[in-house]
């Protein structure tokens, strides 16, 4: 079969079922062409939540899928390919934010959304990479333990001098990866282009940004600033679909390391069998977990609101 026959089948099969694919930002073209809603993270839940759609079939990783479930439980959740995991998310079990806790009991747990179901259960409010600073700055407690991603975290802390920030060392080994070396020499490149880079890079590539945001973020600001050329600081795939969605402006990739193996584990083949019964995993967790991971989640909705 082609890449257009195997999308014809999928966007037959999506209609029949009646069932709403959400695909991450970071995947690739021909995914995000066949999918009902694109966008980061925080974006996705947001809309699965607000969606009259029964099934939803997720292209992202496994805690996007979990996200949605937490939020719709009584509604079927596929993950197009049950191998695609965020090293991040599975960085820190339960055990060990437990212990950090008996430390510093007076310290709000604050979770980035790239964690998993079961870790969300003890923490007390989640946050995305579009929310971050503005739910940390709108939580009461001055006092904030910040898991997992310590870089994301140390943006929050620069942002908001008035809460003190406690940081675990976790974080996303794609964007970790990105050196100072290398935005130097692509500034020197393309003298012209703006960087924007996500917080999940290191301090050193944050502070040397123009622009530091979410995905989304990212691309709104590609899109309606008045720079002919971007350098972004993110996943391979915002470069490609910005080229796509502004021809007459360039996009160069801040660094070739900048690739998610997880997000490109999921293919059209793979849609298609998720959507025929012969591939694709139902996600499904205890009503204790969806309880205790959707308080967190609730939290960030009515901060964020
Ligand atoms: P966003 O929250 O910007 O979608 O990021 C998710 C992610 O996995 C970034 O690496
Ligand atoms: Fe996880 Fe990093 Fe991949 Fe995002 S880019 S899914 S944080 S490994």
């Amino acid at each position: 079969m082609t890449i257009a026959q195997i999308q014809a089948e999928i966007l037959r099969l999506k209609k029949e079922q009646n069932i709403c694919i959400l695909a991450h930002s970071y995947q690739a073209r021909e995914i995000v062409e066949i999918a009902d809603f694109t966008g980061d993270s925080y974006a996705l839940s947001v809309h699965a939540s607000k969606t009259p759609h029964y099934a939803f079939l997720m292209c992202g990783v496994r805690f996007m899928a979990e996200t949605v479930k937490i939020l719709s439980p009584k509604k079927k959740v596929l993950l197009a390919n049950p191998a695609a995991g965020c090293p991040m998310a599975e960085q820190m079990d339960k055990e060990l934010i437990q212990a950090v806790k008996a430390q510093y009991p007076d310290y709000t747990v604050v979770a980035y959304i790239n964690t998993t179901a079961d870790l969300k259960t003890v923490c007390d409010v989640c946050v995305t990479s579009s929310s971050a600073v503005q739910i940390c700055r709108a939580i009461e407690n001055d006092k904030l333990l910040f898991i997992p991603d310590c870089n994301l975290g140390d943006y929050v802390a620069r942002q908001l001098p008035e809460k003190t920030v406690k940081l675990l060392q976790g974080g996303c080994p794609i964007h970790a990866a990105v050196n100072l070396g290398e935005l130097k020499a692509m500034r020197f490149s393309h003298p012209h282009a703006a960087v924007l880079a996500h917080p999940e890079c290191t301090p050193d590539i944050v502070a040397a940004a123009d622009y530091v945001g979410s995905t989304s973020g990212i691309m709104e600001r590609a899109i309606s600033g008045s720079e002919n050329e971007y350098i972004i600081g993110t996943e391979l795939s915002i470069a490609e679909h910005l080229q796509y969605n502004c021809p007459g402006k360039q996009f160069y990739p801040l660094s070739k390391k900048l690739l998610c193996p997880n997000m490109k584990l999921t293919t059209l083949p793979d849609v298609l069998k998720a959507l025929t019964g012969r591939g694709g995993e139902e996600i499904t967790l205890d009503d204790d977990t969806i309880h205790s991971a959707r308080r967190c989640i609730d939290a960030m909705i009515a901060l964020g609101s």
